[in-house]
């Protein structure tokens, strides 16, 4: 990020980002550690946790961790008070913790529905309830990292979009309620990002042919990308920009999913959905 951002643009800045351990969610961490703020991340994994510290802490940020599964609200809470305690209150906060796996939905358990939701929308939730006095305190703003299975259904994914359609529903509602705060809530939708777990799940980068047919910009995504505009968001350059759904997807949502639906639809030996 640095070279395209002014160094030191995020000085000040305190980002708590939930599932900060890995994937894009690390590496809007590395985006805004390397601006100048200071980094707090929660999983449910502490190995993953020290190793994206070290990650952090090489970018030149002060990082606090915390093992805290996002479903559980005191857990949150009290890595939110923690992280507050270690670096100041929250100024942006990242609810990125999430959860997928491919299943139709008639062979899909009530409790594997549930897992995803209670992951993906509660965990949202949670977060921003944890972090409301904070956020308060600092008029500071909420990133949702959202999914291209809130625009449209991917094949069985019903699980993963009923939470991402009400994680930006939810975005919505905190832009309007927490506004007069001087809150900030928007949301990423980020199209096919190469090397991520959320691909693995989604089928892996072995389907890259399908993903670059389904996007005008003709390729799969990077991480750096998805940070880019992270930074952005926290940033004094998006002072007024909030309620927004923001695709970072290379023009995908355009196109729709049923070049990904026939392919999975074949690998799971179903008829087109
Ligand atoms: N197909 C169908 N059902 C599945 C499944 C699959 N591939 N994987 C899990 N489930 C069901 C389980 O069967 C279980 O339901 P049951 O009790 O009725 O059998 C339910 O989901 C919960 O599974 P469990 O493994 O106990 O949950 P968990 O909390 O340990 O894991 C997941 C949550 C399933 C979402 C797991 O994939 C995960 O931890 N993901 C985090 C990482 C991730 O997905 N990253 C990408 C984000 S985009």
């Amino acid at each position: 990020m640095e070279g395209i951002f002014q160094s030191g643009a995020l000085k000040g800045c305190v980002a708590f980002i939930t599932g900060g351990g890995s994937g894009i969610n690390l590496e809007i961490g590395r985006a805004l550690g390397s601006l100048g703020a200071s980094i707090g991340i929660c999983g449910r994994n502490a190995d993953r946790l020290e190793g994206a510290s070290n990650v952090l802490r090489a970018k030149g940020a002060d990082v606090f961790t915390a093992v805290a599964d996002v479903r559980d609200f005191d857990a949150v809470q009290s890595a939110m008070d923690g992280c507050r305690d270690a670096l100041g209150p929250v100024t942006f906060l990242v609810c990125g913790a999430a959860g997928n796996f491919l299943s139709p939905a008639e062979s899909m358990s009530a409790n594997g529905f549930k897992t995803v939701i209670d992951i993906d929308l509660m965990g949202a939730f949670n977060a921003a309830r944890a972090g409301f006095e904070q956020l308060k305190e600092t008029r500071g703003s909420i990133l949702f990292i959202s999914g291209g299975q809130s625009w449209v259904p991917f094949a069985y994914q019903a699980h993963v979009g009923a939470a991402k359609a009400g994680i930006d529903n939810l975005m919505a509602n905190l832009a309007l309620e927490w506004g007069p705060y001087g809150i900030r809530s928007n949301s990423i939708v980020p199209g096919p990002i190469e090397g991520t777990e959320g691909m693995q799940r989604m089928g892996g980068d072995e389907q890259r042919d399908i993903w670059e047919a389904m996007t005008p910009l003709g390729r799969m995504g990077r991480a750096q990308e998805v940070a880019a505009m992270a930074a952005f968001l926290a940033s004094p350059a998006a002072s007024f920009v909030s309620g927004a759904r923001i695709p970072v997807d290379g023009g995908q949502n355009l196109t729709g999913s049923h070049v990904f639906n026939a392919a999975i639809a074949k690998q799971f030996n179903r008829a087109n959905p």
